[in-house]
């Protein structure tokens, strides 16, 4: 079996941070998102992977590479024409997936539970395509699926009146007829091939399409707020692991918390976990809470920050209480009075948030 991932799209609603970074690079308890996908899937037992790219994109393979790291095999595919939608993603794809049946996972999909299940009862069962559906409370931002007497009859893409509360999430076994579904449909009105529209055409020619529902968590990371929820469950896993010899007598280390190699703790500084700190950090006169990570080469002065995903290359120095944020990669926060005339003044990108 293979899996094809997708990385390409635009993660509109995630800019300004996705203007300077792909949204599946996006550091989760500073891990790339697209990492813990190849996880899932390498665990599953399926080690040659396609990952579908935006054309040119050099990123992701100068971060991934060929896949060695996971004893597995990673081909790059690029979208020629862009994002023209999942059904599209797949019609590109097929002669890397070359008739196998194949596992389809939305790269900005994340899930805590294994996927072996799944991928047992694809191999064992009589479907053609088979859904991992999750109960929501928002289904009309998903696929969703119609079910009659324990059967899906029709899958509509964000219907305005869903007609279940199951999301239908990004994780997708196949065989080769959905090849002969993303040919036959016709791009939607935003212009794409939409992955429902393929799923609801199987269901018309009377291929099987089934469905299990995925245990545990599952998050689509479409906005700000999901990378943060997604970034707490996996901190909310991490254990504690630092030198201990590095910590001065007036800082204090609380709970679960990660310290990459040559980040320097100052004093007067609070870290209280889970939190995760990358290499080459300097953080002084600090609190630093719960549910927050920090990339590699930040420098925190004077500073409280919780439930807060900090890039690479952060620069802090002002008394301030950051939460909920996400701050990318080489962000400067300087304090106030420094220069003349007072006041906030900002650089932000097109698309920033604030909450002054
Ligand atoms: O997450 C589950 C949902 O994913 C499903 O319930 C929906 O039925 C399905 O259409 C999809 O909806 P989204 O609006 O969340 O899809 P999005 O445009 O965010 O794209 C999902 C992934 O595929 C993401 O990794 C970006 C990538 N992508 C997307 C498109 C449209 C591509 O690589 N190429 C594309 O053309």
């Amino acid at each position: 079996m293979k899996a094809l991932l997708t990385a390409g799209g635009h993660g509109t609603r995630l800019r300004p941070i996705t203007n300077a970074l792909n949204k599946h690079l996006i550091p989760i308890a500073n891990k790339p998102m697209l990492v813990y996908a190849i996880e899932k899937i390498v665990n599953a037992g399926i080690k040659e992977i396609g990952i579908v790219i935006n054309p040119g994109d050099k990123e992701l393979s100068r971060v991934l590479g060929d896949g060695k790291k996971w004893k597995a095999k990673i081909t790059y595919i690029e979208q020629i024409g862009g994002a023209l939608g999942l059904g599209h993603v797949i019609k590109i794809s097929e002669s890397f997936i070359n008739k196998e049946p194949f596992l389809f996972y939305l790269g900005d999909n994340i899930i805590l539970g294994e996927l072996k299940d799944f991928v047992r009862q694809f191999k064992k069962g009589n479907d053609n395509c088979l859904l991992a559906l999750s109960q929501v409370r928002d289904p009309q931002r998903f696929g969703v699926p119609v079910i009659k007497d324990g059967k899906i009859v029709k899958v509509e893409e964000k219907p305005s009146h869903p007609k279940s509360n199951f999301a239908v999430t990004g994780i997708y076994f196949y065989d080769h007829h959905i090849f002969e579904a993303v040919k036959k449909i016709k791009p939607s009105s935003r212009g794409e091939l939409e992955i429902s529209d393929a799923h609801t055409y199987l269901i018309s020619q009377g291929y099987q399409v089934g469905y299990n529902e995925i245990t545990g968590w599952w998050k689509d990371t479409g906005k700000p707020e999901d990378l943060l929820e997604a970034s707490q469950l996996m901190l909310s896993r991490i254990s504690r692991s630092f030198d201990e010899s590095i910590i001065p007598s007036s800082a204090g280390i609380q709970g679960n918390v990660i310290i990459g190699k040559n980040t320097k703790i100052l004093e007067n500084t609070l870290i209280r976990g889970p939190v995760i700190i990358g290499e080459n950090c300097v953080i002084g006169n600090s609190y630093v809470g719960p549910y927050t990570s920090i990339g590699d080469n930040a420098e925190i002065y004077h500073a409280e920050i919780e439930n807060s995903i900090i890039f690479d290359y952060v620069d802090i120095r002002a008394e301030v209480r950051i939460v909920d944020s996400i701050l990318g990669r080489n962000a400067q926060i300087t304090p106030v009075h420094k220069t003349l005339p007072h006041g906030h003044k900002m650089i932000i990108g097109e698309n920033s948030i604030m909450e002054l």
